[in-house]
């Protein structure tokens, strides 16, 4: 299974800013990393997000089954779970998926890479500064990154992808 994860991130490595934190997390990025999001994606087949993220979205992305991890929440047209990485990953190998996109946010992103998962980064940065604001991952980590591709998705942004160094 090759999981990936797919991210935007500001110039100051933020995926949200500190007071936006209600907004659609796609306010502030460009529409070349909205097109790269929704291709990268389909071509997956599968994503999953947090009910926070989900939350910010408010509906199910077309084209993708959208898994939306929560304790107690459900919603129309997602499969919602509580489940272990593992065990969720092995289900939807099952399944015939042999791709998923993580899309966050901190929390999901942070729970796969520390069950040692996720074997892609797909980071576009932003040319734009919070200062402050939301990290990519919710706890200290500490890993070792080998880049892969650098790619100019427009004028503005960047899209670099990454793979673990083991
Ligand atoms: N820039 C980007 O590319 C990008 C991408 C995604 C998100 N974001 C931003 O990230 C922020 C949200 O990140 P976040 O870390 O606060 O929230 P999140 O990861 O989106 O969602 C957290 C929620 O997921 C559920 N959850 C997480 N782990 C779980 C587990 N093991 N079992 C059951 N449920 C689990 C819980 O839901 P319940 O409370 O329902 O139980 C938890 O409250 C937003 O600001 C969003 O805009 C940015």
């Amino acid at each position: 299974m090759n999981v990936f994860l797919i991210a935007a991130i500001s110039t100051d490595g933020f995926i949200a800013p500190s007071n936006g934190a209600l907004l659609p997390s796609t306010a502030w990025t460009s529409g070349a990393d909205k097109k790269f999001f929704t291709e990268r994606t389909k071509q997956a087949g599968v994503i999953i997000m947090g009910s926070r993220t989900f939350e910010t979205i408010g509906r199910p992305l077309p084209g993708r089954h959208t898994i939306v991890y929560s304790n107690d929440k459900t919603y129309e047209g997602v499969e919602t779970t509580n489940k272990d990485p593992h065990l969720l990953l092995k289900d939807l190998e099952k399944r015939g998926y042999t791709e998923v996109a993580i899309c966050g946010g901190a929390s999901v992103y942070t729970m796969f890479l520390e069950a040692g998962l996720i074997n892609t980064f797909y980071l576009t940065v932003e040319p734009v500064l919070f200062g402050q604001g939301v990290s990519l991952f919710s706890k200290a980590v500490s890993v070792n990154l080998s880049l892969q591709t650098i790619t100019k998705l427009d004028n503005q942004s960047i899209l670099i992808e990454y793979g673990i160094r083991h």
